[in-house]
């Protein structure tokens, strides 16, 4: 019995020490959650340990000027005007061995848009449309909407094999098969929905008819056809002229024939000079 009182009290008073010099770090506030401005701070209490500075990060990478080298156990950021570019998760870190850091979340409704704003397919083709996300967190859920008469109508995934939406939280795509002049020309919104709101961003979409796909094609085949005619035509009426030139060649050798026989009587008067 007296053992086990001895036992357990140096447990506890093992467990004691322990948590009277283990670091903790009071941040306020504990998170932000859709504010344009905040002060974020972070107070180590509860150490023995000597502090050689201190920063902050957002999203990992160091806030340069949040840099100190000061012995000093509270730090704090100032955030304005915040936007999806500047939510994330800030920590600070102080310069202690080891380090001691604590997380503060900074969120804000999702920011969505389309990654093109208008999309174009050709009839009974596929039709491919996207939508990205920043900042913190992330949509946890996306929905695709048509715009008709000015309602959106929810388009379900695998709708008759037609509609098909992937999604992650950075990103979704939908995408429409066999796309038809009738029903699939309009407006698409897309939208990001986080704990903290929803995010549209619209896209128009046009179907072109398989004829105006052809069109670039059938426009080369009819300049080749036009130009082979007019060749043809060219040709047709050089004829009679090339006969004459054929002549000319023809009698071309003799006269330089000919020539050669004056020279060579040239030459031989020359001789006989
Ligand atoms: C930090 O926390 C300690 C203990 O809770 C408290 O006494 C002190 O006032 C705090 N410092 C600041 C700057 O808030
Ligand atoms: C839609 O359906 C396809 C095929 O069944 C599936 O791969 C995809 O994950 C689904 N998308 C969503 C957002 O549920
Ligand atoms: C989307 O998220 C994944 C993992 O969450 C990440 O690897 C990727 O870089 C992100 N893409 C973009 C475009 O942000």
């Amino acid at each position: 019995m007296k053992l086990l009182w001895a036992v357990s009290a140096l447990l506890l008073s093992c467990w004691r020490t322990n948590a009277s010099t283990a670091p903790n770090i009071i941040t306020e506030p504990a998170e932000v959650r859709n504010q344009t401005s905040v002060e974020l701070s972070c107070n180590l209490t509860d150490h023995s340990l000597p502090i050689k500075g201190s920063h902050w990060t957002h999203n990992g990478k160091i806030i340069e000027e949040s840099k100190t080298t000061e012995d000093k156990s509270f730090t704090s950021l100032r955030l304005e005007k915040i936007t999806y570019h500047s939510s994330g998760q800030y920590e600070c870190v102080f310069h202690t061995d080891p380090e001691v850091k604590k997380t503060i979340e900074v969120k804000t409704v999702p920011h969505v848009s389309a990654s093109k704003h208008s999309e174009h397919g050709n009839e009974n083709d596929k039709g491919v449309m996207t939508c990205v996300s920043h900042g913190y967190p992330l949509p946890t859920d996306w929905v695709w909407f048509k715009e008709e008469d000015g309602n959106r109508k929810a388009i379900i995934n695998g709708t008759g094999d037609r509609y098909e939406i992937k999604s992650t939280p950075n990103k979704t795509t939908l995408t429409i098969n066999e796309l038809s002049i009738d029903n699939d020309i309009g407006d698409y919104i897309c939208s990001g929905t986080s704990e903290l709101g929803t995010s549209v961003d619209k896209i128009y979409l046009r179907v072109r008819s398989r004829l105006a796909a052809l069109w670039p094609f059938l426009g080369i085949v009819a300049e080749v056809i036009i130009l082979v005619t007019i060749i043809f035509i060219y040709e047709k009426r050089r004829k009679p002229d090339e006969v004459n030139d054929d002549d000319d060649s023809g009698s071309a050798p003799l006269k330089s024939n000919s020539n050669a026989n004056h020279k060579d009587k040239n030459v031989r008067q020359r001789n006989s000079n």
